[in-house]
């Protein structure tokens, strides 16, 4: 009950409102500005490279897999390079960045990825744990273990550097770093499939992951750039579940800041969302098939978040094949879309509900604004209100225009007490797993259809709730998304990243 306590009280405290933000700084201060790229010195650096030929983005969604690649030197180059990779160099003003395949919030990347393999040519004779360092596309070896692995399948464990997210966004940058983190998930999971890999999470407890990383070895990180575990991830054919022993690595982290700005709630969401993860019962995907497309490598290159839309129409056909294209994250049964919809062709403006998963129908039902109209116009979309709602969805998207430009825009309301209870704090955490992970997919989907997404972390939760007649906690929206087409910005040059 304490648990339960805990995560509502950081929900609560966390929530913007119209009138009060959740606490940050509320300023750039740039002179803390974290370092976007862990590095561990005196960590051997192991260069990876791989063939660019990838297999067209189609056919990654087939029911039977693609011919499965054998597990070497570059395939796992491939793997990293299309997941967690960069994907263009911007410059603007005389400033760069880094853009990679996987979005972030406010691209400052918390998520961290280690690699636990077997023996593999060009990489080691033994069994290895690494850091896969993004900006140099390489791998950090960290331990070279005596045991041996299954040979065939390795392992990834990811973690977030909390402090990254907290520098710019205070308390509530732990909810970004979820969603962060399901997004870098959705993105192995699809670079996995490109190599005919099947990726699954595992139901390991989150001190597992972090003994096998060392990274509960606090004394090699700064106490405040400390990482926090978060999946665990069984990549290839195997069903090994004997992890080896990680003794006392010899690298410390690099600094990432020279200074920090405490915020000690996160300290506590952290240890209240500790424990075994929990195994989501999978979704019924449905028999949709993204489109023929383009090689698969050059849509995960070219996905950008819009940061203006031009108010142009989609078709009806693209609007469902996006509802259509989220149901191929499998493990994100709890998640059901409210949908402002505003330049659909064929569909009236209003105020829709994509139901993800039937068994909860009866429930949104009890618990959303009885006087909805629950119009059932497509399988599993109901339309609750007619009306122009461009001006709510920018309202309830903390005043950004992009959710009123685009064709529509949604938050993603999550089966929520019901999973606390179950899971626990960990439950919490993987709410915004799932979230994530559709943001992933449907950033690439969007992208498939020639059209463009942004994920928005910026909401008001409660003004949202308020929308839809929510007074309880059986339902609580924890990521919004819009999509449509995107105004780019002509003055920003693109670089290659390698
Ligand atoms: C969890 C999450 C929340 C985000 N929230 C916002 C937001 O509120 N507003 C916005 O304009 N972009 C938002 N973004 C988009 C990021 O700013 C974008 O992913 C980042 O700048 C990197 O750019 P890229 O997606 O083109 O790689 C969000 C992205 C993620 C993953």
């Amino acid at each position: 009950m304490k648990t339960i306590a805990t995560l509502l009280d950081y929900h609560d405290r966390t929530k913007h409102r119209r009138a009060r933000y959740a606490a940050s700084l509320g300023y750039m201060d740039w002179a803390t500005q974290p370092d976007p790229f862990r590095r561990y010195k005196g960590a051997t650096l192991i260069p990876l490279t791989h063939s660019e030929a990838t297999p067209p983005y189609h056919l990654l969604f087939q029911k039977d897999p693609l011919p499965t690649a054998p597990l070497c030197y570059e395939s796992l180059s491939q793997l990293l390079r299309y997941s967690l990779g960069l994907a263009a160099i911007k410059s603007h003003g005389g400033s760069s960045w880094a853009l990679r395949c996987n979005a972030s919030s406010g691209n400052l990347h918390p998520t961290e990825c280690y690699v636990i393999a077997p023996s593999i040519e060009g990489i080691s004779d033994h069994a290895t744990l690494s850091h896969y360092a993004p900006r140099e596309h390489a791998l950090e070896l960290l331990h070279t273990y005596d045991s041996s692995l299954e040979e065939g399948t390795f392992f990834i464990a990811l973690s977030s550097v909390v402090w990254r997210e907290a520098w710019k966004y205070g308390e509530r940058c732990w909810r970004y770093c979820q969603l962060d983190a399901g997004h870098a998930y959705q993105s192995i999971n699809i670079a996995a499939s490109m190599l005919g890999w099947k990726c699954e999470l595992l139901n390991v407890d989150s001190t597992k992951i972090a003994s096998l990383c060392g990274l509960d070895q606090v004394e090699r990180f700064d106490p405040n750039e400390t990482e926090s575990p978060d999946l665990l991830i069984r990549i290839g054919a195997g069903t090994s579940l004997t992890l080896p022993h990680t003794p006392k690595i010899s690298y410390d982290a690099n600094r990432l800041s020279p200074a920090h700005h405490l915020w000690p709630v996160l300290e506590v969401i952290a240890d209240a969302t500790k424990g075994i993860y929990p195994k989501i019962p999978p979704l019924k995907r449905g028999n949709y098939l993204p489109a023929p497309s383009k090689s698969s490598g050059e849509i995960i290159l070219k996905r950008r978040s819009a940061q203006m839309m031009d108010g142009s129409t989609i078709t009806q056909e693209q609007f469902r094949s996006l509802l259509s294209a989220s149901l191929l994250c499998e493990n994100t049964s709890n998640v059901h879309f409210v949908l402002f919809v505003h330049r659909v062709e064929g569909l009236g403006k209003g105020l829709y509900l994509y139901v993800r998963d039937k068994k909860d129908l009866i429930s949104l039902q009890q618990t959303l604004d009885e006087t909805f109209t629950w119009k059932e116009c497509d399988e599993g979309l109901y339309l609750l209100r007619e009306g122009d709602f461009r001006g709510a969805a920018q309202m309830v998207s903390c005043n950004q225009e992009i959710a009123k430009e685009g064709a529509f825009s949604f938050g993603m309301l999550c089966t929520f007490s019901s999973a606390l209870e179950i899971h626990g704090g960990i439950g919490y955490k993987n709410l915004y797993h799932q979230c994530g992970m559709i943001g992933q997919m449907l950033y690439l989907e969007a992208t498939s259809l020639h059209l463009s997404a942004t994920g928005i972390g910026c909401f008001l939760d409660d003004e949202f709730h308020a929308l839809l007649g929510i007074r309880d906690q059986r339902y609580q929206s924890l990521y919004h998304f819009t999509i449509g087409r995107a105004i780019v910005d002509t003055r920003i040059t693109t670089l290659p990243p390698y």
